[in-house]
């Protein structure tokens, strides 16, 4: 590997909540006592423990050693970059710089694009389990999230119910339907029939589509993106789709993400509802993380970054399927999370979700409790770890928390 994926860093001290919690985020686990000789390993918020592709620090440095630091407006380079970037990796085309927009996140922009589509209160459609930050964001303001259940097949991949989908949205009178794509925290990387039939719904009973494709960089063993935009035209058409280089590339604590919308009427709404508070405004020094990342370097990184994070997914399944009787998973086609289910294994042991999961934060596994993400006995596990440090997490579930 021509990148670094292999060396530990230790991010104690360096602002990450991932290994430095917050009281606030800490919750029932404050209680638990770290045993003694454990460090933390870090695998519940989905950022990455490697380091960013160097081209990232360069241009940001580059920058800072200007000295000033006055107010500006993106360079034409910003747009140029992503246009790129999207015909390369995702086989966009006719993309043009005014269908490019900023936004300081991508759940600021699924907000904004809701305040258009929806009125306070409205239903929206969003698949479950569910990324926690949907919920948070859409009951933050007053939207009412009506689930509909994704399911495992007879070969554990998890699937769309379309029938429920249609039946949710007649219903409950639903126009606008959120997509993850890929979803979090299935890992699924949807196909282009599958975005096809769910767009099928979506215009015969006009519904319009928020599709949060943050993840849309890191699919592994080879699979491919394909943008939810692009399946025919009335999802080119009413589509608002979020990118960002913010989980690519590591970069969340820089802020920063964009939208792409082709509909004139729809972007332009969406620009003015995302406008009114007058802080979706972009740093300078966030614009040049994207400039650096979106470079040669930046290419080849993801392409290296994929194989690293496909061998990690790899080795957590089998090991877990080796070795933790009672719990089940779906292999990941996309993202770095993990999603399993400790149903079995909770039952025979007679233990509940707690007790599990503090017993591996007890020994330093990190590990996120997936019941806020609608999986009663999941737990989410973040695998952008060098693979070392993923072995070492499943040595201590194996022998401290499974199999004691
Ligand atoms: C599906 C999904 N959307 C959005 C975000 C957060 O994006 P942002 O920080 O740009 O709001 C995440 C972060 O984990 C995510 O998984």
């Amino acid at each position: 590997m021509k990148y670094d994926f292999t060396s530990i860093i230790d991010r104690k001290g360096y602002d990450a909540i991932a290994v430095d919690l917050p009281e606030n985020y800490l919750g029932n686990y404050a209680a638990v006592k770290r045993e003694e000789g454990f460090d933390v390993i870090p695998m519940w918020v989905a950022d990455m423990n490697f380091p960013v592709v160097p081209t990232i620090q360069k241009a940001v440095i580059d920058r800072v050693n200007h000295p000033a630091f006055g107010y500006f407006s993106p360079r034409d380079e910003y747009f140029e970059l992503i246009r790129k970037w999207q015909e390369t990796r995702n086989h966009v085309s006719g993309l043009e710089n005014r269908h490019i927009g900023y936004e300081n996140g991508v759940l600021g922009g699924v907000v904004s694009a809701m305040n258009v589509l929806a009125s306070k209160g409205d239903n929206v459609l969003v698949h479950s389990p569910t990324y926690i930050g949907f919920t948070m964001s859409l009951e933050n303001n007053g939207y009412n999230i009506i689930h509909s259940p994704l399911y495992q097949d007879e070969n554990n991949v998890w699937r769309m119910d379309y029938e429920d989908m249609e039946k949710k949205i007649v219903d409950h009178k639903i126009h606008v339907a959120i997509m993850c794509n890929p979803h979090n925290p299935s890992g699924r990387v949807w196909t282009k029939e599958e975005l096809e039939k769910a767009m099928a719904i979506y215009e015969k009973y006009n519904v319009w589509v928020i599709s949060d494709e943050i993840w849309s960089d890191l699919l592994l063993n080879g699979n491919s993106h394909i943008p939810t935009q692009s399946v025919n035209e009335y999802a080119h058409n009413h589509t608002a789709a979020f990118y960002a280089p913010s989980k690519t590339f590591n970069l969340a604590g820089l802020i920063g993400s964009y939208h792409i919308i082709y509909n004139d009427w729809l972007r332009e709404r969406i620009e003015k509802e995302s406008s009114l508070s007058h802080y979706n405004s972009m740093n300078v020094l966030s614009m040049y993380a994207l400039i650096g990342a979106y470079q040669p370097e930046g290419y080849e990184w993801v392409d290296e970054l994929k194989e690293v994070l496909s061998e990690n997914v790899a080795y957590a399944c089998d090991y877990i399927e080796q070795n933790f009787k009672g719990v089940t998973l779906s292999r990941p086609q996309g993202t770095y999370m993990l999603f399993i289910d400790c149903e079995g294994y909770c039952k025979a042991h007679g233990i509940d979700m707690d007790t599990l999961l503090h017993k591996g934060w007890k020994y330093g596994v990190y590990w996120q409790d997936g019941r806020p993400f609608h999986g009663q006995y999941s737990i989410r596990m973040n695998l952008a770890l060098p693979l070392c440090r993923v072995k070492e997490a499943f040595d201590r579930l194996d022998q401290h928390v499974f199999n004691d």
